[in-house]
């Protein structure tokens, strides 16, 4: 399942941080903030409990979140999302993903993995805000099937079809979120019409 967040405030900065103009310090502050509304979606049905809390007036059946929360940016990129969700998840435990993927081959290749043990049992959002071959992601969910997540949600900020249809085919379990499903990928496997290369947008370090 993939879900397209069609909030006006999340399509309004979704224009803004697609803008070429857009330098990294507005990229950052607009991943962040877009990252949050999309979270506040992703999680609506997250697993909660029912408690009994005091008012000074009566007590008031309430709700909590009753869920370990383990949040995964995949590096370096996903770590510009990091911020933005644990302002709304502030309890949340991280685990770190390090892919990236090879320009020859477009294939991910891994160096680096550290999972907090509560991703068993725990619910996972993985978060990296391109998911364009889906390569990475796929790779990124093995990881973390293989140490015995269950419970995972993907959270991106831009995806396309190809991308979609490779999580779905190894991992139909896993529900996709994203401010955009764009149109498809170039022949350099960049989605269009996308954002660019977010890792070097997000840190600077591109070369125009
Ligand atoms: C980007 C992006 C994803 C991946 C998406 O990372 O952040 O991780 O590419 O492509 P895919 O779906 O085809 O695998 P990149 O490899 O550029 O590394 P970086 O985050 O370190 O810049
Ligand atoms: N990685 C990016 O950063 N952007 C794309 O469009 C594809 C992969």
């Amino acid at each position: 399942m993939a879900v397209q967040i069609d909030h006006p405030f999340v399509q309004h900065k979704l224009a803004l941080i697609r803008d070429v103009e857009t330098g990294h310090k507005r990229f950052r502050e607009l991943a962040r903030e877009i990252t949050q509304f999309i979270c506040y979606e992703a999680l609506k049905n997250i697993r909660t409990r029912e408690v009994v809390v005091e008012t000074p007036v009566a007590p008031a059946p309430c709700r909590t979140i009753d869920s370990d929360l383990v949040v995964i940016p995949i590096l370096r990129a996903g770590v510009g999302m990091l911020d933005g969700i644990l302002d709304l998840l502030p309890t949340a435990r991280v685990g770190f993903v390090g892919l990236y993927r090879d320009e020859e081959t477009k294939e991910p290749v891994t160096y680096y993995e550290r999972f907090p043990p509560q991703i068993k049992g725990g619910t996972c959002i993985v978060i990296d805000p391109m998911l364009a071959t889906g390569g990475s992601t796929v790779a990124a969910l093995n990881l973390l099937k293989e140490q015995g997540a269950e419970d995972i949600i993907v959270i991106c900020i831009v995806t396309c079809p190809e991308g979609i249809e490779a999580v779905e085919s190894v991992h139909p379990d896993v529900p996709i979120f994203a401010a955009s499903i764009d149109d498809g990928l170039d022949e350099r496997s960049y989605i269009v019409p996308g954002l660019g290369d977010a890792g070097d947008r997000l840190f600077g370090t591109s070369h125009h």
